[in-house]
């Protein structure tokens, strides 16, 4: 299981031009709770060659999440696990587990996935977890992160991509980008502006790591 440590910001822009690959692509299992624009993002970062990656599956556990119809749209399988059929987190996660393993997937990329995890899935792929969280960690952890950011007044927020542990919000900090809160910012116009850095940054930290 991963220990949770301190997490340490880090401000990394690496600069990833389109390249031909020594290695062969990682293999992603991607999982998605709503609208999918990250999968999105991660998908068009590895058809434009930013990324050397192919994504194995996606994860889906809202039956109406628009992000199953962009996998079907880009050739990605989609599997349906909804949480709501499970008694128990552990029990949801094992079938996380079973289905990343038939896919055949080497790293885990929670974007935009609403569920609490457990150390099922932890412990099945240790330090191989990644996360997308709509505001700077360690600030505004949980899901209302967007709505923390605009109601105790900060000036910038953004996003942190980091890796998963136990604790909610809390792992290893991977990349991070600032996004300044503006005066007459809505709670839609400020996320709106946080996902532009969230496409940026989730494919470009998916990189580092692989690399
Ligand atoms: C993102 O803001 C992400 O930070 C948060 O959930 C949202 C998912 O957006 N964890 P999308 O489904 O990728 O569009």
């Amino acid at each position: 299981m991963t220990i949770c440590t301190d997490s340490t910001p880090s401000l990394i822009s690496p600069n990833i031009h389109s390249q031909q690959w020594e290695h062969p692509p990682v293999k992603l299992g991607i999982l998605a709770s709503g609208n999918g624009s990250n999968f999105e993002a991660i998908a068009q970062a590895i058809a434009d060659k930013k990324l050397n990656a192919q994504i194995q599956v996606l994860i889906y556990n809202n039956p109406n999440a628009y992000a199953a119809k962009r996998a079907n749209n880009w050739g990605v399988p989609t599997v349906l696990l909804n949480h709501r059929q499970y008694q128990q987190r552990e029990e949801l996660d094992r079938n996380i587990v079973a289905t990343l393993e038939k896919y055949d997937t080497d790293l885990v990329i929670m974007a935009g996935w609403m569920r609490l995890v457990t150390p099922v899935l932890i412990d099945a792929f240790t330090d191989k977890i990644v996360n997308i969280h709509p505001s700077l960690l360690p600030s505004f952890k949980g899901i209302k992160a967007v709505e923390q950011a605009l109601s105790t007044g900060v000036k910038i927020t953004g996003c942190t991509v980091h890796l998963v542990c136990l604790e909610m919000d809390s792992g290893p900090i991977l990349m991070q980008a600032a996004v300044p809160v503006l005066p007459d910012d809505t709670l839609a116009t400020l996320h709106a502006r946080i996902q532009i850095e969230e496409h940026r940054i989730l494919p470009m930290a998916i990189a580092l790591l692989v690399r």
